[in-house]
């Protein structure tokens, strides 16, 4: 997701919705007062009807002041999945299947611009296209936007054993629970949430329902040492891991393409980023702080693509790239789209490859069941070596 110009700033102080409040109240006593911060990430985005990705709200747009808070890259222009198109046709046609599955699919952007390129001579169409989202609400929106296509789109809300055909996920690894590790005076703990304050009869929540942090000590570490004597805090990722890996073992036939922000883990564990990566987004401003506004605004972290990378490659898949979002789609044939798209339309789409944008902070990784071949995303600027 990326923010408007100048919007960087603190969301408004807000204590927990009060069924949000119940909810992590009723998993703090179950944890004895102290949840890791991965279990309280799940229940802020995805508890049912109180987190952030199971209630209504808008979320998804490119417009501050229009209920949205924050856009991604098939929000802010179809040249998007159009282009990314190019990609999954040459995918399916290398694997011979003609399936798409998509994960976490948003407003129904991506597979709408996805499905009307597939079908519109870029190979024929697809058999059949499978959504896989965690949110039921966005998927009564995806099923509107997505009506005419018929009974081409289908949902499901568990992996099927065996998996053929082509994987895409825009922004989905970053909204996957992570651990936070902090290490101070050099002894490592793992980060968890607390009340604030307990109330003179104990049991009970702070009178303002306020959050504060608890540090434990623990066996856990990053992948990487971090060099250095400084506290530093940080974040493991083994949902993301686990997930990756269970999308392997059953990708019997295809391709899969992850577009996300995030680095290799040279960079990701880098001495200098002692302060982690987890931002909160609301009304298209990011802050820092997930303890406040709980359920109304989503919590993401960056992707360690090397840790991704490793977990599929061990579940037996094959890298096949990972560069740039902007390299990617450069290499997918945007820039003579782009050229042919309206002013407007072009200045939105040119926002997808700025290297201030979304350019370079974006990645995408490709991995393949099967031998390796050479996909055309990749075929410049590939930085698989980085990893
Ligand atoms: C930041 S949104 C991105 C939405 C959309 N792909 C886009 O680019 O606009 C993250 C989405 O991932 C979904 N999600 C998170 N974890 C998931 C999982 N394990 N399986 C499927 N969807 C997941 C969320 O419900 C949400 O729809």
């Amino acid at each position: 997701m990326t923010l408007e110009p100048g919007a960087q700033g603190a969301t408004p102080d807000a204590t927990p919705s009060d069924a949000m409040a119940r909810i992590i109240d009723a998993a703090l006593a179950r944890h004895d007062g102290w949840l890791p911060f991965d279990q309280f990430m799940a229940l802020a985005l995805y508890a049912p009807g109180a987190g952030y990705y199971a209630h209504g709200s808008r979320k998804f747009g490119h417009l501050p002041g229009s209920g949205s808070d924050f856009v991604t890259a098939p929000e802010l222009s179809p040249l998007f999945g159009q282009t990314l198109a190019v990609q999954v046709q040459e995918a399916l046609a290398h694997s011979g299947t003609d399936e798409v599955w998509e994960f976490g699919a948003g407003s129904g952007a991506l597979a709408e611009q996805l499905l009307g390129a597939l079908e519109d001579g870029q190979g024929g169409g697809v058999a059949r296209y499978t959504i896989v989202d965690l949110s039921g609400a966005l998927r009564e929106r995806q099923r509107e936007r997505l009506a005419p296509f018929g009974d081409k789109v289908r949902w499901v809300s568990e992996l099927p054993q065996r998996i053929e055909g082509v994987v895409v996920g825009n922004e989905v690894l970053d909204a996957m629970p992570v651990k936070l590790l902090h290490r101070v005076k050099g002894v490592w703990h793992e980060r968890g949430v607390v009340r604030a304050g307990h109330d003179a009869r104990g049991g009970g929540r702070a009178a303002d329902g306020a959050l504060g942090w608890e540090d434990r000590p623990t066996d856990l570490r990053p992948p990487v040492d971090i060099g250095g004597p400084h506290d530093y805090l940080t974040e493991i990722h083994p949902q993301a891991r686990a997930w990756v890996a269970t999308l392997a073992e059953r990708l019997a036939r295809g391709a899969a393409f992850l577009i996300d922000y995030g680095f290799p883990e040279s960079e990701y564990y880098h001495p200098q980023r002692h302060m982690g990566t987890v931002m909160c987004h609301q009304a298209h401003r990011s802050d820092s702080n997930p303890l406040v506004a709980v359920g109304d605004k989503d919590i993401t972290a960056h992707v360690d693509f090397t840790g991704i990378a490793l977990a599929a490659q061990d579940a037996g898949l094959t890298v096949l790239g990972y560069t740039s979002q902007a390299r990617f789609l450069l290499n997918c044939g945007l820039g003579p789209r782009m050229d042919a798209a309206p002013l407007a339309e072009r200045a939105l789409a040119a926002r997808l490859v700025h290297e201030h944008e979304m350019g370079e902070f974006f990645k995408v990784l490709g991995l393949a069941a099967g031998e390796p071949w050479e996909p055309v995303g990749f075929a410049h600027g590939d930085r698989s070596h980085t990893l």
